[in-house]
């Protein structure tokens, strides 16, 4: 598989232009396996989505291998009190996998997303414990394993295991 280098892949914020390649990207089978959300039925109901959910998000970006959009990545502020800590969230177009895309994209993201928000203690990511490669992204890009949380989100109606990790604003970044 060709590994790219860190220059290639660049992180950049959503553009109404790049709907196409979202819907691309929702439309993947294996990039939907640990998603929670049900399929699209109709392209409409893909652009409704990008248009006012995507596209107005607080912290999302395109991840772009030597510019085209390939993936996403989100961070989500809690809703209440703690706003100390944040969910981080992303995804690869499959035909891109295992090329380092993801891993590069998160430290990208956590160095940005800790300066633009100066409040932020605390980034953290909840995965399957039967996503063994978004769990490898997290490891390289220097995220702590913290414990596994059991019975923690509903994937098709039925309760799941998810590993939970974390970054704080002082951890160093590998
Ligand atoms: C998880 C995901 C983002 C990874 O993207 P990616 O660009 O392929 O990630 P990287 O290439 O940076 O790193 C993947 C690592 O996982 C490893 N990996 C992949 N599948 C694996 C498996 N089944 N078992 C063990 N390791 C695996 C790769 O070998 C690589 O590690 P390495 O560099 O040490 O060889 C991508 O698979 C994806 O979009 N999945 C669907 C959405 C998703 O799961 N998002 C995360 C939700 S928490």
């Amino acid at each position: 598989m060709e590994r790219h280098s860190d220059s290639d892949i660049t992180i950049r914020q959503l553009d109404i232009s790049d709907a196409d390649d979202f819907i691309n990207l929702y439309a993947d089978e294996k990039v939907r396996k640990f998603s929670s959300r049900d399929a699209f039925t109709s392209k409409e109901a893909a652009i409704e989505y990008f248009m006012s959910t995507d596209i107005p998000h607080p912290w999302i970006r395109a991840i772009c291998l030597s510019g085209r959009p390939v993936g996403s990545i989100s961070v989500s502020p809690f809703h209440g009190t703690d706003k100390c800590r944040a969910e981080l969230g992303y995804m690869v177009a499959s035909d891109c996998w295992g090329r380092g895309i993801a891993t590069a994209a998160v430290k990208m993201a956590a160095n940005s997303v800790f300066v633009d928000w100066g409040h932020l203690e605390r980034l953290e990511a909840v995965v399957d414990v039967e996503n063994p490669g978004s769990q490898r992204v997290m490891e390289k890009a220097g995220f702590k394993r913290e414990g596994v949380l059991r019975k923690y989100y509903l994937l098709k109606g039925r309760p799941r295991d998810a590993v939970i990790f974390s970054l704080l604003s002082t951890d160093p970044l590998s």
